[in-house]
């Protein structure tokens, strides 16, 4: 099901002091090109403005104390466009870790990178770093940015290590449990996604967070990403917090009791 509106969210609950909230939110963010393209603008423009709403985001996030914040930026598949927008998003992507970097330490947030990073340019991959050595310590909010991201390949890249390790008999086969297999993906720290949202009508997650959506809330809505704000923010964590999360367990069992 699709959430069209945003109606109804003045007699929602005061989200402040509800228990309930998501520990971390995760945002496949979409319709950046079909934004533009009502406007008749190059794909560019939507994705600039999009770089807006990322900003509104975190913002959002902030406000409402959401101590994880994951946004799926540009996926492993994203590299079948073309060259020019391929450029396009690298030279954007650039400039808003460049110019955000002060701005979002002094917010006090953590940015880390997940992905396939070594397949972007070396210039780009310095900024990767400097962002996030810049802002290491923070704890305010950790920004986690999926870049050249894919779930798949994050997987596959875990089997690969644990492969190794049992090469040399740093682990048994049989101690590959669930919780030690997590400790291979790129952020092991990191808690599941309570929450996953998409925006602009699509229902699917596009090979983001695999392994670690098993158990999250999904929320698709129609919103295409460069008009997303606050609001938004607030309307799905509105319908969040009416799920009944049950994680195989009886009907009604609250998650504190998991
Ligand atoms: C999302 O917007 C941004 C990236 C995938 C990089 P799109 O460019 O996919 O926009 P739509 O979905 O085609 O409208
Ligand atoms: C998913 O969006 C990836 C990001 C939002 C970064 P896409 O627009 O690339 O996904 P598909 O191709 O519609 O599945
Ligand atoms: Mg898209």
């Amino acid at each position: 099901m699709v959430c069209s509106s945003l109606d109804k969210t003045s007699e929602c609950l005061k989200l402040s002091e509800h228990k309930s909230l998501p520990r971390h939110v995760a945002i496949i963010m979409d319709g950046n090109s079909r934004w533009a393209e009502a406007k008749s603008l190059p794909r560019v423009a939507g994705h600039k403005e999009g770089a807006q709403a990322v900003k509104r985001c975190i913002k959002a996030a902030i406000q409402n104390n959401i101590p994880w914040l994951t946004l799926y930026a540009f996926s492993s598949e994203n590299w079948r466009r073309t060259p020019e927008e391929i450029a396009d998003l690298t030279a954007l992507l650039r400039y808003y870790l460049k110019f955000e970097a002060r701005k979002l330490h002094k917010e006090g947030v953590c940015v880390r990178i997940i992905g396939d990073s070594a397949r972007f340019d070396e210039k780009l991959q310095r900024e990767f770093k400097a962002i996030e050595q810049l802002t290491e310590k923070n704890t305010r909010l950790i920004l986690t940015l999926a870049l050249s991201y894919g779930g798949r390949g994050e997987i596959i890249q875990a089997v690969q290590r644990i492969a190794k390790d049992v090469q040399v008999h740093k682990i048994k086969p049989t101690q590959v449990t669930e919780e030690v297999f997590a400790q291979y993906l790129f952020a092991p720290d990191i808690p599941d996604p309570d929450l996953i949202v998409r925006t602009s009508g699509e229902c699917r997650l596009s090979n983001f967070l695999l392994w670690q959506s098993a158990y999250a809330e999904l929320v698709f809505v129609e919103t295409l990403w460069p008009d997303f704000n606050e609001e938004h923010f607030n309307y799905i964590l509105n319908i969040y917090v009416r799920r009944d999360r049950r994680f195989g367990s009886r009907p009604g069992l609250k998650i504190s009791d998991k």
